[in-house]
């Protein structure tokens, strides 16, 4: 593998010490390490150690006037392949997780366009704590990678999860990480989360869509390299990082925006769009006049998967979803032939289930050789598995 120019940013814990040794091992294969410390970093392992062993200049501080001069932190956020933040102590996964940016660590965190990973270092109680389980929780669904931590003797005495990775651990995540994956050079379009289609300027027609699904898909085909563009209706998640990020109300403005956004290698279309629209929706709220009950007339929305399919630039391969709450292989077999896409990801989506809103899913793929059915198991892994999927059949 070619060098890769890494950002390390040490957090102030123990295990800085091993820290050291991963610099020696990145530069050993050839990568090269700009090392940023914390303050409490600092306590644990001197800047001059560090920037021995990285041969470079240690940065430390937000206003460092001569830094912003040579090197300011936005581009030293941008300047890198990979940020690896090691060890991430409990204190610098929270401030990742809330958005705080009050130092030149935490400021570079969030400045940064690039992918992040963390090997998390802390006693295990911190580690086991239901604050680091919920940050932890917020940074996957912000698409950070984790390396570690392990299992096993700490430094305070006791036993569990909360050590840091061994520095060759650590070296082959950063190396899986920067390594492009199987769907580098691919541009994926993915589509989510509801439509909600007006009937006054204040009330509008919805379903119980979240969102979540979809946005998963576009982070794990992320994380085998593909180029997302994410068309995405008002959701109930947000929005993954690093996708090109189209936001829409209704279903026609998902179809511009689906159009704008091809060519594309593949496209997966997990938005639960609104069937019907007004067929006029009204330009001021709707008031109760005392002539009774305001009749809503529907008109028909375009179907956007069976549009693209139907289209010219229809991309190589074309994955939709069937939401169904009866006869899922059946109606999800005879969507999969009017609509003219490549696979159905099928699901049964009746309220017993659970599954819309959920965050598991139990879901039938059914393409032209026929029906697979996968266990249940949670939208990631379903989304991860589906992505891995593509990859192979796009080759
Ligand atoms: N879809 C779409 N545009 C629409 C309706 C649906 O692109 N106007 C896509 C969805 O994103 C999904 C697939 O078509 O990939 C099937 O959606 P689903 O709601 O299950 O089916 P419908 O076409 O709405 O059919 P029905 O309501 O009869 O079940």
């Amino acid at each position: 593998m070619a060098g890769k120019k890494i950002l390390l940013i040490i957090g102030g814990g123990i295990a800085a010490f091993k820290s050291l040794d991963l610099i020696r091992r990145l530069r050993e294969r050839g990568h090269s390490v700009t090392p940023v410390l914390t303050k409490a970093a600092t306590e644990f392992v001197t800047p001059l150690s560090v920037s021995a062993l990285a041969g470079e200049k240690v940065y430390q501080d937000l206003f460092d006037l001569n830094d912003e001069a040579e090197m300011g932190h936005i581009e030293l956020s941008r300047a890198a392949d990979l940020v690896v933040v090691a060890p991430a102590t409990a204190d610098l996964m929270g401030k990742m997780a809330a958005g705080l940016a009050n130092d030149l660590a935490s400021t570079l965190l969030m400045a940064t366009d690039k992918r992040v990973l963390i090997a998390p270092s802390m006693n295990v109680r911190m580690w086991e704590h239901a604050a680091t389980q919920r940050n932890l929780a917020t940074l996957h669904e912000d698409g950070i990678l984790t390396c570690g931590p392990n299992e096993g003797d700490m430094a305070c005495g006791e036993f569990g999860f909360g050590r840091m990775a061994e520095p060759m651990e650590i070296v082959g995540a950063i190396e899986a990480a920067v390594n492009d994956g199987p769907l580098k050079g691919r541009h994926v379009l993915v589509t989510s989360g509801p439509t909600h289609e007006p009937i006054d300027p204040v009330r509008y027609i919805a379903n119980r869509s979240s969102g979540a699904q979809g946005a998963a898909i576009a982070r794990a085909l992320l994380s085998l390299g593909a180029e997302v563009t994410f068309v995405t209706g008002p959701a109930d998640v947000v929005a993954p990082m690093r996708v090109n990020l189209v936001a829409v109300q209704t279903a026609q403005q998902m179809l511009e925006a689906v159009n704008a956004a091809l060519p594309a290698d593949a496209a997966v279309f997990a938005a639960a769009v609104a069937d019907w629209r007004m067929e006029h929706a009204a330009d001021q709220k709707i008031k109760k006049d005392g002539n009774g009950l305001p009749v809503l007339a529907f008109a028909e929305n375009p179907d956007i998967l069976a549009t693209v399919c139907a289209g010219t630039q229809k991309p190589k391969l074309v994955v939709g979803f069937a939401a169904e709450t009866q006869n899922v292989v059946e109606n999800a077999t005879a969507k999969r032939k009017r609509k003219g896409c490549d696979w159905i990801v099928a699901n049964d989506v009746s309220p017993s289930t659970g599954i819309m809103g959920g965050s598991e899913n139990d879901v039938t793929l059914i393409s032209k050789d026929g029906a697979e059915d996968w266990p249940r198991m949670g939208k990631d892994q379903v989304a991860q598995r589906l992505a891995e999927k593509i990859a192979e059949a796009l080759g």
